[in-house]
């Protein structure tokens, strides 16, 4: 067999948006920041785990035919700091940028604080966090009851 038909790249795609350089193993979570899930119909193919020159490994998510708007994308940076978007048009990349960690985040992530008013509100009260770097790490507090969340990727909730 030759070289070139042993490997296996997922398509280009025509239009849409491309997330380049998640932190290996974590594409299934920027899916879930993004929303995207059994429910939506976009087509959506990834890679986990391909090597990068940059980054040892990888993971890349291709959304079809829909331009994610920059706040959402931004949210991304909160479990993938080194994300790249690629907005795609005719085939061909028509913007790149990099996520910028977002100062506050709404409704993505849950107050482990139990009595938090988050959490025990007869009315619906959105999560809202403000989102810091310490050390290269992000840390998240809650706007209502400050508590503070290091482990993001086990408080998301998509
Ligand atoms: N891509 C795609 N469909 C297209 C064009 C690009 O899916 N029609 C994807 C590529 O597979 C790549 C990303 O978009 O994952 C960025 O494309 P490009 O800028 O051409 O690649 P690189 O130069 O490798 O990007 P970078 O410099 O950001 O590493
Ligand atoms: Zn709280």
């Amino acid at each position: 067999m030759k070289e070139k038909d042993k490997k296996l790249t997922i398509s280009k795609i025509k239009e849409g948006t491309v997330i380049d350089h998640i932190s290996s193993g974590k594409a299934l979570l920027v899916l879930k920041i993004l929303g995207i899930g059994s429910k939506t119909k976009e087509t959506v193919s990834m890679a986990m785990n391909v090597p990068s020159k940059k980054m040892g490994r990888k993971d890349i998510v291709k959304v079809e035919g829909k331009f994610i708007n920059k706040e959402e994308l931004n949210r991304i940076a909160l479990i993938a700091p080194k994300a790249t978007i690629n907005l795609i048009r005719d085939y061909r990349v028509d913007k790149k940028f990099k996520v910028h960690l977002p100062r506050i985040v709404e409704g993505i992530l849950k107050c482990p604080n139990k009595s938090c008013i988050s959490n025990c509100s007869k009315e619906p009260v959105i999560s809202r966090f403000y989102v810091n770097l310490h050390e290269n790490k992000v840390i998240a507090k809650c706007y209502y009851c400050s508590k503070k969340i290091t482990e993001i990727d086990k408080y998301l909730t998509g």
